[in-house]
């Protein structure tokens, strides 16, 4: 079977094929009937034991849209509450006759496990602070449209990077791709080990915003996982705003270096902390133009892992 565990699965070439579908997908989200039959007859099923607004929907919507039936479970509601292990839940589930499962949950590598259980495409929307290709999908996806061919670009990633499952998808899909990639955050919240990675990949590290930001193509700013941290918050919260948020100064500074520089920011965003009101809603921001690509990103990773299969049910 198929999977799309890891944006690591993905070579260029076929990279460039699912975001040139969800292109075509994308002219299908802008029809007045949106339906296409391409899925009549196979089933997703959306599993979701973390929290989500944008992927649980945009993975629903996308496996509608190609006429799949979808099938909503989550761990509230479901018998995990119960006690149920994993292996039970997704064993009673995939009995059932799935032809996907879409999985987020809190455990890095939970996805990959998953696949080893099942006989079905197991899509990774997310697994604690490991991966979420989809996103990387998206994102590349949403910045090609404003930038182009991202090959030679500069995309600073700024933020939360040792809690966030975003930047490791989006580091390699972004290198794959050939772009230049700047990761910025404050020494406490640099993972361990990046160093050694940014070595042998080619990829940059700094603790200067304001040094990056005027080279930038695009600012990708990340939530700060407040969930995540067990110690407490550190630095502060004002601390890490006045060094880190992509504030209004900090906006104008992008735009006078770069006018068509572009603003990504995977969701939910922590207004205020990470990124100021005025950067969210400017017009350089893609954060709503991301969560639009999810759905045209998500037809087009169902429709190429399903297509042209026999129906497990
Ligand atoms: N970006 C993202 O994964 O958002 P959700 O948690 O709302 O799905």
């Amino acid at each position: 079977k198929r999977h799309l565990l890891s944006s690591a699965d993905l070579d260029r070439d076929q990279i460039k094929a699912i975001l040139d579908t969800a292109a075509e997908m994308h002219t299908v989200q802008s029809r007045e009937v949106k339906k296409l039959p391409t899925l009549r007859g196979r089933t997703v099923v959306n599993l979701f034991f973390e929290d989500s607004t944008r992927t649980r929907s945009s993975f629903e919507i996308a496996g509608k849209w190609l006429s799949a039936d979808v099938i909503n479970v989550s761990a509230k509601g479901s018998s995990t509450s119960k006690g149920e292990s994993l292996r039970d839940t997704v064993l009673t589930i995939a009995a059932m006759g799935v032809d996907a499962l879409v999985i987020r949950h809190s455990a890095s590598g939970a996805a990959h496990q998953v696949a080893q259980w099942v006989d079905a495409h197991v899509v990774n929307a997310g697994d604690g602070m490991h991966e979420h290709p989809t996103q990387a999908l998206l994102d590349a996806y949403s910045m090609q449209q404003r930038l182009g061919d991202l090959e030679g670009r500069h995309v600073a990633i700024v933020g939360d990077l040792t809690h966030s499952r975003v930047v490791r998808s989006n580091l390699i899909t972004l290198r794959t791709l050939g772009a230049k990639v700047t990761l910025v955050a404050p020494p406490t919240l640099m993972p361990s080990g990046i160093g050694a990675w940014a070595a042998s990949d080619g990829f940059e590290l700094s603790h200067d915003l304001d040094a990056v930001l005027p080279t930038a193509d695009a600012v990708m700013m990340l939530r700060v996982q407040r969930e995540r941290m067990s110690g407490g918050f550190f630095p502060t919260a004002r601390e890490y705003t006045v060094g880190y948020g992509l504030t209004r100064p900090r906006l104008e500074t992008l735009t006078r270096a770069n006018p068509d520089a572009v603003i990504c920011h995977p969701g939910p965003m922590n207004r205020g902390l990470e990124i100021a009101a005025d950067a969210a809603d400017a017009a350089q921001s893609l954060v709503l133009d991301q969560v639009s690509a999810g759905v045209a990103v998500r037809m087009s990773v169902l429709y190429h892992l399903l297509s042209g299969e026999e129906t497990q049910s």
